[in-house]
């Protein structure tokens, strides 16, 4: 393995670059754009117990900094993803690894996703997905301590493999969010989600996203996302997986240096696709030419004298 490799949740990741959730389909979408078994891995789009239709049109707009999506957790459903998607990842992916991103409406219907998952192979570990903002309850667990570490706890007793829970940036201290899952008991975080917008057409004096507001991406979001991986990192100990804006290697070093040993990209894959092989290349290319022995050497270490503020000083 190489300087850019990874040791996490039990396993060792080829390299730190992910696609993100809803940003490649269940893998085999992008299968003739990237070599995707060169990359460290992807993560699915959200599969729930039943299959979801999603948002009404239109679902995506392109915005200055980026993009604002609500496509509405639109997935096949458990049964369709164990039969139809699954095999295609177990038989095309040796060397990338799998997360599986779950949604429910309730505790129960979380569960039932990870017990009907996990006697399947073709995949590492679950992004547990707390963090929609385009779905009713879509953030019900995200944006509640109690209910998050309910949730987790509950996964926690269904399953051995990872659980790596997606943050909203929703909340005035992602701290506390963090440290509740680690309690719980998952053995990750991705952070983080999307923020919520909303564009209006001023010619037809109407939002733009057929559901009204839908999540913001980009790079907008790339400074959010590296503070609050930085919060979370210096509030608990688990490994994270940054996300948010990255396009480029410097974008990604920034999360990494904030505390994330993983990257995702998303809104970049739809301007180019191949920007996450770059992304790798250019990590390796940093570490080469700093004389860094590996990329987790790296992980956390930014030079900052104060602690993080947490909060926004209310609950
Ligand atoms: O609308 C969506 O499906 C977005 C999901 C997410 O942000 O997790």
């Amino acid at each position: 393995m190489g300087a850019v490799s990874q040791r996490l949740f039990g396993v060792e990741w080829q390299g730190p670059v992910l696609l993100a959730s809803g940003t490649c389909g269940y893998g085999e979408e992008y299968s003739d754009l990237i070599p995707l078994d060169d990359l460290g891995g992807l993560v699915t789009k959200a599969v729930s117990v039943e299959p979801r239709e999603g948002n009404p049109p239109h679902r995506i707009s392109e915005t200055p900094g980026g993009m604002l999506n609500s496509i509405g957790l639109e997935n096949v459903g458990l049964e369709a993803f164990v039969r139809e998607k699954l095999p295609w990842l177990e038989e095309n992916l040796d060397r990338a690894r799998v997360l599986v991103n779950v949604v429910g409406n309730s505790v129960d219907e979380y569960a039932a996703v990870v017990a009907g998952l996990d006697d399947e192979d073709g995949f590492l570990g679950y992004e547990i997905n707390v963090s929609c903002p385009n779905v009713e309850g879509g953030t019900m667990f995200g944006t509640d301590r109690e209910a998050l570490g309910r949730l987790v706890e509950r996964l926690r007793g269904e399953t051995d493999r990872p659980i790596v829970v997606k943050l909203t940036p929703n909340v005035p201290d992602i701290g506390a969010y963090a440290r509740v899952c680690e309690e719980a008991g998952a053995d990750g975080l991705s952070t983080i989600n999307t923020f919520p917008g909303m564009l209006i057409d001023v010619d037809k004096r109407r939002p733009v996203i057929g559901n009204v507001n839908g999540g913001v991406s980009g790079p907008a979001i790339l400074p959010m996302g590296v503070y609050l991986t930085w919060q979370a990192a210096t509030a608990t100990d688990l490994p994270i997986i940054g996300i948010g804006g990255i396009r480029s290697a410097e974008d990604a070093l920034q999360y990494v240096l904030a505390g994330a040993s993983l990257v995702q990209i998303g809104t970049a894959l739809f301007v180019d696709p191949e920007s996450a092989v770059g992304v790798t290349e250019g990590i390796e290319k940093y570490i080469e030419e700093r004389d860094v022995g590996d990329l987790s050497e790296l992980v956390g270490t930014v030079d900052v004298e104060r602690p993080a503020r947490v909060g926004l000083g209310y609950e």
